[in-house]
């Protein structure tokens, strides 16, 4: 039902989810799709998923037109016009579901999956103002606790990361909305905890996806923290992982495999370069000296620095004014 008083977007928001998750009760497919893939029922309440019905149901638009809610709608992301006809369409038609909340628990916008194969595979609400992806974290609102009870956050790429790691009790993951981690991101995952670990899909993207965290993550290094990055198997994402293998051993190798930001960044640079030359050790400075000018971390920084000098076969001091000199 529409709100009392004057209705803003948060408020249609609200009641789109709640009007998805009603829909999914009723959508046969939709609901086989998510049981195949071992989701249970439960766990799809926990994150409220729901069913966006395809073009031959009512939609949206129809459903809210009532309300007179049609420019709500657009403000939402919800409902979207053809610039030719200036048709207006519902944008998530015959997908499932993933309602996206803010650090408080409203809906601020929604993931949608197609149901079996085609393209594009996730399709997610705009940006508008109540939506900007690189600020936020899909299942914060529902790890927050998890997240301080352990101390730790996990950073997942994808929404069936989140809510199947959750379902098998591990409940601090989050996930960028398949946008790399932004420097907004690290700031605030660094803030939920003192161990951040991301660990996204074992493939080339994820490898790709886990260089740019730590990129973005380097001016934020604070001593005390620990930011580590569990690589999984190459044919692997969380989801399929935790499926496969359960919880104790998904949280086994968190612990045991997951490698120090340090560890990744050396090893990375180290495998561009022949470091058996000495033209190869000096590439390695010169690689590492644009990610090294942005560590402030005082003693994480001197560590690397320390192994780099290692690496490099030179004495921290004739490494120092290389990585702070002008060229
Ligand atoms: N994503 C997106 N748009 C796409 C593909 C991906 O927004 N066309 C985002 C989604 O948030 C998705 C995440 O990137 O969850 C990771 O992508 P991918 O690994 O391809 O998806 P999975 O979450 O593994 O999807 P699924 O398991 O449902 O196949
Ligand atoms: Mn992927
Ligand atoms: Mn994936
Ligand atoms: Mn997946
Ligand atoms: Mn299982």
């Amino acid at each position: 039902a529409a709100p009392k008083g004057e209705p803003g977007v948060y408020d249609v928001l609200k009641a789109a989810s709640e009007y998805y998750r009603q829909q999914l009760k009723t959508a046969p497919a939709a609901i086989n799709y998510l049981k195949g893939r071992g989701l249970e029922g439960r766990t799809a309440a926990r994150f409220g998923l729901g069913y966006a019905p395809g073009s031959s149901g009512h939609g949206l638009k129809k459903v809210f037109e009532d309300y007179d809610w049609n420019k709500l709608l657009t403000e939402a992301g919800l409902v979207g016009e053809d610039e030719e006809s200036h048709r207006r369409y519902d944008r998530f038609r015959d997908r499932v579901i993933f309602p996206i909340l803010n650090q408080r628990g409203s809906v601020i916008g929604f993931g949608g999956r197609i149901i079996g194969d085609g393209k594009p595979k996730y399709l997610n609400s705009p940006e508008t103002p109540v939506f900007q992806k690189g600020n936020e974290l899909y299942g914060l609102s529902q790890a927050r606790t998890a997240i301080r009870d352990n101390g730790r956050v996990l950073v997942v790429e994808g929404y069936m990361d989140v809510v199947m790691l959750a379902q098998h009790g591990v409940e601090y993951a989050v996930a960028t909305l398949g946008t790399a981690c932004t420097p907004v991101h690290v700031q605030k995952l660094l803030k939920l905890a003192d161990e951040v670990v991301f660990c996204f899909d074992g493939d080339k993207a994820g490898r790709k996806a886990a260089w740019r965290a730590l990129e973005n993550s380097l001016e934020y290094l604070v001593d005390g923290k620990r930011l580590a990055f569990l690589f999984l198997p190459e044919e692997h994402d969380p989801d399929s992982y935790v499926q496969q293998f359960g919880r104790e051993r998904f949280e086994q190798v968190l612990t045991q495999d997951a490698v120090p930001l340090a560890q990744f960044l050396l090893r990375e640079l180290a495998a561009q370069v022949e470091l058996e030359s000495e033209e190869g050790r000096a590439r390695l400075v010169h690689l590492a000296k644009p990610l090294m000018s942005k560590v402030t971390a005082p003693a994480y920084g001197l560590m690397i620095r320390k192994r780099l000098a290692e690496l490099c076969r030179l004495e921290l001091s004739e490494l120092d004014p290389i990585l702070s000199g002008r060229n």
